[in-house]
């Protein structure tokens, strides 16, 4: 690809994303704006129409909350990728896990997924601890949502001897959920992308979660996979060279 092509397609690449993000914010937006507008036309008398319209717009506000936190957590590890190399440090990966596992605990339980950490209690690697520890938060809330109740959700991480090359650290997430359709898998960490819409928004998801995951693999150089089957489960990968 020369040159000219390659700025050609940065630009529709960003020009997509900016219709993209308008497109995401105006939802949530209209849908605001237009309760607190039959609000104050009188459905604010009575109280029952009112209580519905505010917890609408309560869930609506919510919602244009989480986008935006994702979108500015996506352009703070882009703009580090960009300039300087993201800080790494020896950490002990197991106690990563952990702090992820914690943060999903909660609604875990609620749907009473049990979630197990296979991982060398004494294994370090050289990550951004932060980061990681987001990116296995986005993967294990995506591991609960798109699962049913009483299922299992195990993470495994480990460190790999390649021939000739440098070790790799692999980290999986890997659930019993609905699993997803083959067509899915080649967008499925570009941004805002979404198998079934409906069922993200209900769950409060902003379609950004996998691309967040993809960026903080590639701002430790490396990667992220995905391998699923309808109906029995998907299986995540990180995989970091060391
Ligand atoms: N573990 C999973 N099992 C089934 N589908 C998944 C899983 N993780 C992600 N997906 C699909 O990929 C889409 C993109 O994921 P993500 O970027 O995290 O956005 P969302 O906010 O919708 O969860 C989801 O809408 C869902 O359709
Ligand atoms: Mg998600």
């Amino acid at each position: 690809m020369n040159d000219m092509t390659r700025l050609h397609k940065l630009e529709n690449l960003r020009r997509d994303f900016v219709a993209n993000v308008s497109h995401e914010l105006k939802t949530p937006v209209t849908s605001i704006k237009g309760y607190v507008e039959t609000l104050l036309d009188g459905a604010m008398d009575n109280p029952e129409d009112a209580r519905r319209f505010l917890e609408i717009t309560a869930r609506q506000t919510a919602r244009l909350d989480a986008i935006i936190d994702d979108l500015l957590t996506l352009s703070r590890i882009e703009a580090k990728t960009g300039e300087q190399e993201i800080a790494r440090i020896r950490t002990n990966l197991h106690e990563v896990l952990e702090k992820s596992v914690q943060a999903c605990q909660a609604r875990a339980g609620e749907k009473n997924i049990r979630i197990d950490i296979r991982c060398d209690s004494y294994l370090q690697a050289r990550i951004n601890p932060s980061l990681i520890e987001q990116a296995v938060i986005n993967l294990l809330n995506n591991a609960i949502t798109y699962s049913s109740d009483n299922t299992k959700v195990t993470i495994v991480a480990v460190r790999e001897k390649q021939e000739g090359k440098k070790d790799r650290l692999v980290i999986t997430v890997a659930d019993e959920g609905i699993g997803i359709e083959r067509q899915h898998l080649e967008r499925l960490f570009e941004r805002f992308y979404r198998c079934d819409k409906g069922r993200s928004s209900a769950q409060g998801g902003t379609g950004l979660g996998l691309s967040i995951v993809k960026h903080i693999a590639l701002a430790h150089n490396g990667s992220v996979t995905v391998q699923s089957e309808p109906g029995r489960g998907s299986t995540f990968s990180i995989i970091i060279p060391q």
